[in-house]
């Protein structure tokens, strides 16, 4: 059976986080599909479009790597992709119990898919988009924590 495997989020902005958990998803995938979800956040810093297209620089040398967006819950989409597995990041103790509780309540929702935690690399493990984007905004320097084709959109 093909995997298809799901890493969702909201990647406002793609941290260095994201792209290592990228990298290592896709080789356990056949195929992975890396979703944002467009929600209604009331100030992204970035566009969804925005997002996808940083994504897709990111990754763009790992041939199975997919960008897309989805709306709704996660399950429907993971039903609609035909995808057999959800893969989320855990860096600490806080992430588990979140996780844990969507990892259940998806379970639930559509057994088919299955859901994988993979550790966050020690050395991403402190990173979060929300922080990261407040080190953003407040005009600090995220060159350490945000790929380059982030930094390069945050310069232009
Ligand atoms: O990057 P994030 O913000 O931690 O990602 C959270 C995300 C997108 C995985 C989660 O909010 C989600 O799956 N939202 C879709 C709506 C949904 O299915 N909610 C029920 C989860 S039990």
């Amino acid at each position: 059976m093909a995997i298809v495997a799901i890493y969702p989020g909201s990647f406002d902005p793609p941290t260095n986080g994201h792209l290592d958990l990228i990298a290592r998803a896709a080789r356990l995938a056949d195929h992975l599909i890396v979703a944002i979800l467009r929600n209604t956040q009331k100030q992204p810093l970035f566009t969804i479009a925005d997002r996808a297209e940083m994504l897709k620089e990111i990754s763009a040398h790992l041939p199975n790597v997919e960008i897309d967006c989805f709306d709704g819950l996660l399950v429907d989409y993971a039903a609609r992709r035909n995808a057999n597995l959800i893969i989320r990041g855990i860096r600490n103790i806080a992430d588990y119990e979140i996780e844990l509780q969507m990892a259940h309540l998806n379970s639930r929702m559509r057994p088919e898919t299955e859901t994988v935690f993979l550790p966050a690399s020690a050395e991403c493990s402190f990173l979060s988009s929300r922080m990261v984007k407040e080190i953003i905004t407040l005009g600090g320097d995220a060159a350490n924590f945000v790929p380059e084709a982030v930094m390069r959109r945050l310069k232009g």
